[in-house]
């Protein structure tokens, strides 16, 4: 496809805000549910808010990945709550994969369906999988996770790689006092697997206070013991988005460090999320978001969708506001998809 996409004879401009950042990559969340509970995010487990909310349709979810393709978004990632939840799901990332201009469909799972599916969401389209793996103990996953399946979680990775995912991307959530002590584990684990691990620093939301002042540990001192090591600095890709990417001579598996807190995290930012309720978050700590579904329930009203995430993206701030404990209005990330 040529850049900027042309559209029959209409000549899209990409999309891009007022910092001349461009935004190729949307992070979809198609529900809030989810069956964990972990202690950062949904510490008691989910509870419909508002009654039983209607999660974006199958259609819903076409026009509003076709109308992103349409200004140059190339990759959607599904999240949730937990994705997999959703008895369509299949059929999403189907819809997802044959948009036109779409050529990377890759979702966000805490892990739990993954040994039976991944098979048949690859051979539906899916490209790439992030799966949470918050600690290699089972007893201290069972605790972060209010779940005891890291036996599960794990063969799912497993089942991910021989279904021919080329690699496994794993998010684990840093928590001080708990598996800050387990970088030893998870790199004998990576040593000789595909595996990019992603160790991402907890993040204050609204319902998460004393957890954050005692849990919070910075990534620097991960980065320091993975320099002393001889990991040495990846330059950045496109797609590592604000990650700090490592790699060793000795070790098939990476590391990447994000790093919220730290200086600059914004100024790569590529990424728009849209909620399972159709709302456009331009920051994962912004506002009450911009509603779109008045304007899904048919395929005449792209063009005004499209008129509207072009201006919305116009308000997209320079930077979040974690610093001065400002977490927006995000309660907990199962609200918007992380
Ligand atoms: N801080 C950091 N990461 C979080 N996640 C969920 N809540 C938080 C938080 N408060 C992670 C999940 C998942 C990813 C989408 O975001 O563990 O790996
Ligand atoms: Fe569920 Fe993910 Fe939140 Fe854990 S972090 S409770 S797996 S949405």
């Amino acid at each position: 496809m040529p850049w900027p996409p042309v559209f029959g004879k209409v000549f899209m401009l990409p999309l891009e805000d007022g910092f001349s950042r461009r935004f190729y990559y949307l992070r979809l969340s198609v529900t809030d549910v989810c069956n964990f509970r972990c202690t950062y995010c949904l510490p008691d487990g989910y509870r419909p808010s508002d009654g039983r909310k209607s999660f974006l349709s199958l259609d819903e979810i076409r026009r509003i990945v076709s109308g992103f393709a349409a200004m140059g978004t190339r990759k959607v990632r599904l999240t949730g709550g937990e994705p997999s939840l959703r008895r369509d799901f299949t059929r999403i990332i189907e819809t997802v994969a044959n948009t036109p201009g779409i050529d990377k469909v890759a979702m966000t799972t805490n892990g739990y369906r993954l040994k039976e599916r991944a098979g048949e969401w690859r051979a539906a389209g899916l490209t790439a999988l992030n799966v949470s793996v918050d600690s290699l103990d089972p007893r201290q996953f069972h605790q972060i996770t209010g779940e005891n399946k890291l036996e599960e979680v794990m063969a799912g990775i497993e089942a991910a790689l021989e279904a021919g995912f080329p690699s496994v991307k794993v998010n684990a959530v840093l928590l001080r006092g708990l598996n800050d002590h387990q970088l030893d584990a998870f790199l004998a684990w990576i040593r000789d697997k595909p595996i990019d691990l992603r160790f991402i620093e907890l993040m204050q939301t609204g319902e998460m206070d004393s957890l954050f002042r005692d849990r919070h540990v910075s990534g620097e001192q991960i980065k320091a013991r993975l320099l002393a090591q001889g990991w040495l600095t990846q330059l950045r890709g496109v797609d590592d988005g604000p990650a700090q990417v490592f790699q060793h001579p000795a070790s098939r598996g990476r590391i990447g460090l994000i790093m919220p807190y730290s200086k600059d995290f914004c100024a790569g930012c590529n990424r728009l999320r849209v909620s399972s309720v159709g709302k456009l978050h331009l920051c994962l700590f912004g506002e009450q978001g911009v509603a779109l579904r008045d304007l899904l329930a048919g395929d005449e009203q792209q063009d005004a969708l499209i008129e509207r995430i072009r201006t919305a993206l116009l308000g997209k701030a320079a930077t979040h506001h974690l610093h001065e404990g400002n977490a927006g209005m995000t309660p907990h990330l199962a609200s918007i998809g992380g």
